[in-house]
C-alpha cells in the first residue's frame, strides 16, 4: 500500500496529538489486549476501559456487546480512544472456506483474496476489526498440527498468497468499512518447531531464517499488513517475545515497520516458563525492551511497565513508541471516525455470493493425487448405483477443519447431500458410515459398508482426519490414516469394485500403505462449508481438479523434514546409488550401498512432490526459451514455454517456474519456485506461458547476511510440479566486471 507523504505526516500529527494528552497509565493501557467475556461486560472490564487501561479486546463477536465496548471507550474514557477488537478469523467467519493449507493448494491468489475479503465483511459486520491471520510460518513438518493453518512449505508461494490474504482482509483502504486489520503471524520461525511438536524449540541459523522463514513476512509488510504477532516458540535460545533481533533489528530497523506487534496468548509470562526470566516482572521488562508492543491476555505490562519508567529501566520514550504504534493502527483503521458497527451496512452472512465463493475455493483447492484408468470423473448416465462410505461423508462439522470459532454448521453442505442432489433418482446411493470416527479402531460396522459396496457399481470412500486432529497443539507422530481406516480400505478393495478415495485432512498424510488399494484419490483438505457441492462437481466431472500440492507428501513420517527446495549436499542421491533395503546383498561391504543421502527403507523421494496435482485432462510443456542467454545485474529476463492441453477436458493448469542458482556464496537449494500462473485451456489448445524475472528476484542472503544477486549460471524449469524436467539456463553478468 503506497501512502503519500502528506498522509503519513498528518497521521503522525494525529498520533502525537493524542499521545501528548495521555498519562503514563493511559499509554500503558493501549498496550493491553484483554480477553472478552463473550457477551457480558463484567464491571471489571467496564471500569478498566473507562480508566483507559485497555487498548484492545479479543474473542467478542456479538455486535451489541462490541458496540457497547466501543461506546464505553469512546464516550466514557477520558480520551475516547476506540478499541481494537480481535478475533481468530482464520479461514472464514460464519462462511467457512478451506483451511489455509487447502486454500494454498489452489495456487490462486485471487481465491485467497476473495476468501479473506468475505471473512472480513462477515467479521466486520459484528464489529471485529482485527483478524489474527494470515499465518505465514513456513511449514515443513506435517506432524505439526498447525501445518493446517500455514500456506505450505515454500517461501515464495507463502509470500504471494499471504500478501493476497492481507489484501483481502484490509481491502484497498484500511479505513473503509469492511476492511479489517490483518496480522502477520507468528514472527518468526514457529514452523520449525522441533519434531513437529507444537510450541517447541526452534534452532534456525540466521541464514536459513533470512532466506526461508522471513521472506513471507516481508511480503506481508509490503502488502501493508497492519499488525504482527510473535511466535510462542524459542528461537535459538531467545523466545520470540523477547527477541530483539527479530523485533528491533529486523522488523523495525531493517524493514521500517511502524505498526504494532502483539504477543501471543500469555507469551510474555511464559518467558519465565521457557526459563529466560525468573518472574513476570522480568518477563515484562525483556519483552518491552525487545520491542513487543501489546500484551495478549496476561497483564505483566499493566503491572510492571509503570514502575520500570519510574525506576529508569525503561524510558518514557520507549513507552511512547509502543503506544504510538498502537494508535497509528487505530487511526489507519479509521476507528476514531467510525468506532461503531451497524450490521445492516454489510452484506448478509453466508449469502449466496459467499457460499458460491466457498464452493469455488473448495473446488480450486482439491488435489487429484491418483486417477488410474480414468476412474474419475464418474459418469452419472453410466452409473446405476454408488456406495458412499466413511465417517466424513456426511458430517457438517468435520469438513470445516480447525479454527472455526464462528463457523456456522447450519450452512454446511455435506458430500453425501450434494451427491444425492447431483444424481437425483437415477443412481441408487447407499451410505454407510463404517467407522464412528476417523480414529475408531473397531470394525463393527464394516459388514454394512461392505454390503453397500457389494451392491454398487462404484465406491466412494470419505476418509482422513477429523478437524480435531490438526490445529494448535494437535500434532501427530504418525501421519498415516488414523484408526482402522487402512483395514476398511483393504476390505473394500478386496471386492474388486472401482474405489475412489476422497480425503479430508489438516495435513499431508502418509498414503503409501493404501495407494495400491484405491483407483483414485482426491485430497480435499478440510474444504469448509461448501465441501459437498465442490466435491460432487469434481466427482461427476462438472468441474476438473486443478489444485497442486503446496507441501510435499512424504512416504513415511520418518522422511520428515522433506521438501523440494532442499540443498544438494555433497553426496546427493542418484538412481544408481539409491538402493532398497531388500536389494542389499547379505554380507555386503559397507560402501557396496551407495554413499549418498537417502533412506534404505524409504529412498530419497517423497510420495507426491510439491507442486504436484493431476487433472482429468493432461498437459504438455515444450519449447522452453529464455529471452537472452545472459542478462546484466539490474535487468529482467523472460522465460517462456509452450503449454498444451493434450487431454479431453477444458481444464486449468498451474504452470510453475523454478530456478537453481548453481554456485553461491552460500549453498543454494536444488530448486526454488519463482513464479506460477494458473491457466485455463480447452482440449487441444496451446498457449505460451511467460515469466519475467528481474535479477533482484534471484537475490538471497549470503554469508555476511547481505541480500545479493550473484552473477553466474542459473538453471530454469517450467512445468507442472517441482519435478518439472523441461530445462533451460541463462547467465547473470556483472557489467562492471565483465564489460
Ligand atoms: C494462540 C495462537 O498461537 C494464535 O495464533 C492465536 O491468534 C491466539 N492464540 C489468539 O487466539
Amino acid at each position: 500500500m503506497a501512502l503519500s507523504i502528506e498522509y503519513a505526516t498528518a497521521l503522525e500529527h494525529q498520533v502525537r496529538e493524542v499521545l501528548a494528552q495521555m498519562t503514563l497509565e493511559e499509554k500503558i493501557g493501549q498496550l493491553s489486549l484483554v480477553n472478552g467475556a463473550r457477551g457480558d461486560i463484567p464491571d471489571r472490564l467496564r471500569e478498566a476501559i473507562i480508566e483507559g487501561r485497555v487498548g484492545a479486546v479479543l474473542n467478542e463477536v456479538d455486535v451489541d456487546t462490541i458496540n457497547e465496548l466501543q461506546r464505553i471507550a469512546v464516550e466514557e474514557s477520558r480520551l475516547g480512544i476506540p478499541l481494537m477488537i480481535g478475533r481468530d478469523v482464520i479461514h472464514g467467519f460464519k462462511t467457512i472456506f478451506p483451511i489455509p493449507l487447502g486454500q494454498a493448494a489452489s495456487w490462486n491468489p485471487e481465491v485467497i483474496r476473495t476468501c479473506a475479503r468475505i471473512a472480513a465483511l462477515e467479521a466486520a459486520s459484528t464489529g471485529v476489526n482485527w483478524a489474527y491471520a494470515p499465518m505465514i510460518d513456513i511449514g515443513r513438518d506435517p506432524r505439526w498440527g498447525r501445518i493446517a493453518e500455514t500456506l505450505g512449505e515454500d517461501p515464495y508461494l507463502t509470500g504471494v498468497l499471504g500478501a493476497a490474504m492481507v489484501r483481502g482482509f484490509q481491502g484497498d483502504d484500511l479505513a473503509k468499512p469492511g476492511s479489517i486489520a490483518a496480522c502477520a503471524k507468528h514472527f518468526a520461525g514457529y514452523g520449525a518447531s522441533e519434531g513437529g511438536r507444537d510450541y517447541n524449540t526452534t534452532n534456525i541459523t540466521e541464514n536459513e531464517l533470512r532466506n526461508v522463514h522471513l521472506p513471507p513476512f516481508k511480503e506481508a509488510l509490503d502488502a501493508g499488513v497492519a499488525t504482527f504477532m510473535v511466535s510462542l516458540s524459542d528461537l535459538d535460545g531467545i523466545p520470540a517475545s523477547a527477541n530483539a533481533f527479530l523485533l528491533r533489528q529486523i522488523l523495525r530497523h531493517e524493514w521500517h515497520y511502524d505498526g504494532f506487534v502483539v504477543s501471543d496468548w500469555e507469551s510474555i509470562p511464559q518467558l519465565s516458563v521457557h526459563g529466560l526470566t525468573a518472574n513476570d516482572r522480568e518477563a515484562a521488562y525483556e519483552a518491552a525492551n525487545a520491542g513487543l508492543d501489546m500484551e495478549m491476555v496476561s497483564s505483566t505490562y499493566a503491572e510492571h511497565l509503570g514502575t520500570f519508567v519510574q525506576d529508569g529501566r525503561i524510558t518514557l520514550d520507549q513507552i511512547d513508541t509502543m503506544a504510538a504504534n498502537v494508535l497509528r493502527a487505530k487511526f489507519r483503521l479509521g476507528l476514531f471516525e467510525h468506532p461503531f458497527t451497524n450490521p445492516a451496512d454489510f452484506p448478509a452472512i453466508a449469502n449466496p455470493e459467499h457460499l458460491e465463493a466457498a464452493r469455488y475455493a473448495a473446488l480450486q483447492s482439491a488435489v487429484l493425487l491418483k486417477n488410474d484408468r480414468h476412474t474419475l470423473p464418474l459418469f452419472k448416465d453410466e452409473l446405476r448405483s454408488l456406495a458412499v462410505i466413511g465417517p466424513l461423508a456426511d458430517d457438517p462439522y468435520e469438513q470445516l477443519g480447525t479454527w472455526i470459532f464462528d463457523g456456522d454448521l447450519q450452512y454446511s453442505q455435506t458430500p453425501l447431500q450434494a451427491i444425492r442432489q447431483s444424481v437425483g433418482d437415477s443412481v441408487a446411493v447407499r451410505f454407510a458410515r463404517a467407522l464412528e470416527t476417523t480414529r475408531s479402531r473397531d470394525h463393527d460396522a464394516f459388514s454394512e459398508a461392505i454390503e453397500a459396496a457389494q451392491q454398487s457399481d462404484v465406491v466412494v470412500l470419505f476418509l482422513g482426519e477429523e478437524s480435531i486432529l490438526s490445529g494448535e497443539a494437535h500434532c501427530r507422530a504418525d501421519i498415516g490414516l488414523p484408526g482402522n481406516q487402512e483395514a476398511l480400505i483393504e476390505a473394500i478393495a478386496a471386492l474388486g469394485k472401482p474405489v475412489v478415495l476422497v480425503l479430508m485432512a489438516g495435513r499431508p498424510l502418509a498414503l503409501e500403505p493404501v495407494l495400491d488399494n484405491v483407483d483414485a484419490i482426491l485430497f480435499t483438505w478440510h474444504p469448509g462449508t461448501m465441501a459437498g457441492p465442490a466435491i460432487a462437481d469434481l466427482l461427476f466431472g462438472k468441474q476438473v481438479p486443478s489444485g497442486k500440492l503446496p507441501i510435499t507428501f512424504p512416504r513415511a513420517a520418518g522422511q520428515i523434514p522433506i521438501y523440494y527446495a532442499h540443498k544438494n549436499t555433497g553426496r546427493p542421491p542418484t538412481p544408481e546409488k539409491v538402493i532398497a533395503i531388500d536389494d542389499i546383498e547379505q554380507r555386503a561391504r559397507q560402501f557396496a550401498v551407495g554413499n549418498a543421502s537417502f533412506y534404505l527403507d524409504a529412498g530419497d523421494a517423497p510420495l507426491f512432490p510439491f507442486g504436484y496435482g493431476l487433472s482429468y485432462s493432461a498437459f504438455h510443456y515444450a519449447n522452453i526459451e529464455t529471452s537472452a542467454p545472459e542478462i546484466a545485474l539490474g535487468e529482467t529476463i523472460a522465460i517462456s514455454a509452450e503449454l498444451t492441453n493434450v487431454g479431453d477436458y477444458e481444464a486449468e493448469e498451474v504452470a510453475q517456474l523454478y530456478i537453481r542458482d548453481l554456485v553461491g556464496n552460500v549453498t543454494r537449494p536444488v530448486k526454488e519456485l519463482k513464479g506460477f500462473q494458473k491457466v485455463r485451456l480447452k482440449p487441444g489448445e496451446s498457449t505460451t506461458v511467460t515469466f519475467h524475472l528481474h535479477t533482484d528476484d534471484l537475490a538471497f542472503y549470503n554469508r555476511s547476511m547481505q541480500r545479493v544477486t550473484e552473477p553466474g549460471t542459473f538453471h530454469v524449469w517450467i512445468g507442472g510440479s517441482s519435478e518439472a524436467d523441461l530445462r533451460s539456463e541463462f547467465r547473470i553478468v556483472d557489467p562492471e566486471i565483465e564489460s
